[in-house]
């Protein structure tokens, strides 16, 4: 029988890291960890409490009563918050800057990572978010950086929301991308970074079955190497 292994993914926002790790996962018949999502989820719940984004005593105590789950429909995963289908509504410019102000505060960031520990703890998972290579599992068998140009990122990012029927600005996406990316990177805990063990893939001029591909070649290779070791 094939390993389970556990494949983290992390990079910059709109990098293709949502897109990919599903297709990884129906591929591999893996489960698919979104951990942006479950962030998103927090900052929903804080902003329905009434809960300011730098209140982290309040945000711990939020984390501890609030249950965030995964589930698929249809083969797309869905996110759900205390009972309730959210996927769409975490989704907005709005709840992605608060999102990256609730993912700053070290409480959140050690409940969520108990949360994902958990969930990947058997293997056979695909997790991707922005310290899942460094934190969340360093031991991951295999760890992708993806990255792309800003330009690139905030277009794809503008397509989606556009899909979806939201009115937004093309080069204001780009810019809050650009912004996202900063606070992500510069914060105390967690930030961003490129684990040195990660392979890194530049989707800038890539489509998304040339990386799919590039991954699952990478991924084949350590399945072997772990059985002939
Ligand atoms: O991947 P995303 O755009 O849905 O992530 C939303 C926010 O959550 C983003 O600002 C960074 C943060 N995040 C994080 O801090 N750690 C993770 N593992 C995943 C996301």
């Amino acid at each position: 029988m094939k390993r389970k292994l556990i494949i983290a993914i992390d990079g910059p926002s709109g990098a293709g890291k949502s897109t990919l790790s599903q297709l990884l996962a129906r591929r591999l018949d893996y489960i698919n960890i979104n951990t942006g999502a479950m962030y998103r989820a927090v900052a929903l719940a804080a902003s329905r409490a009434g809960i300011a984004s730098d209140d982290c005593q309040a945000l711990e105590a939020l984390c501890r009563c609030i249950r965030i789950e995964f589930h698929r429909d249809n083969g797309v995963e869905r996110v759900w918050l205390d009972g309730e289908d959210v996927s769409e509504a975490i989704r907005t410019p709005q709840m992605s800057l608060l999102t990256s102000a609730v993912a700053a505060c070290a409480e959140v960031r050690q409940a969520m990572v108990g949360l994902q520990r958990q969930m990947g703890a058997q293997g056979g998972v695909v997790l991707e978010g922005r310290d899942i290579g460094s934190v969340v599992f360093p031991q991951a068998e295999v760890k992708f950086y993806l990255e792309a140009s800003a330009e690139a990122r905030g277009k794809r990012r503008y397509d989606e929301l556009t899909a979806n029927g939201l009115e937004v600005d093309l080069q204001q996406t780009i810019d809050e991308v650009k912004a996202r990316d900063s606070a992500d990177s510069a914060r105390e805990h967690a930030p961003l970074l490129r684990p040195e063990d990660a392979v890194g893939i530049d989707s800038t001029t890539m489509s998304i079955e040339e990386v799919l591909t590039q991954m699952l070649a990478v991924i084949e290779q350590r399945i072997n190497d772990g059985q002939e070791a």
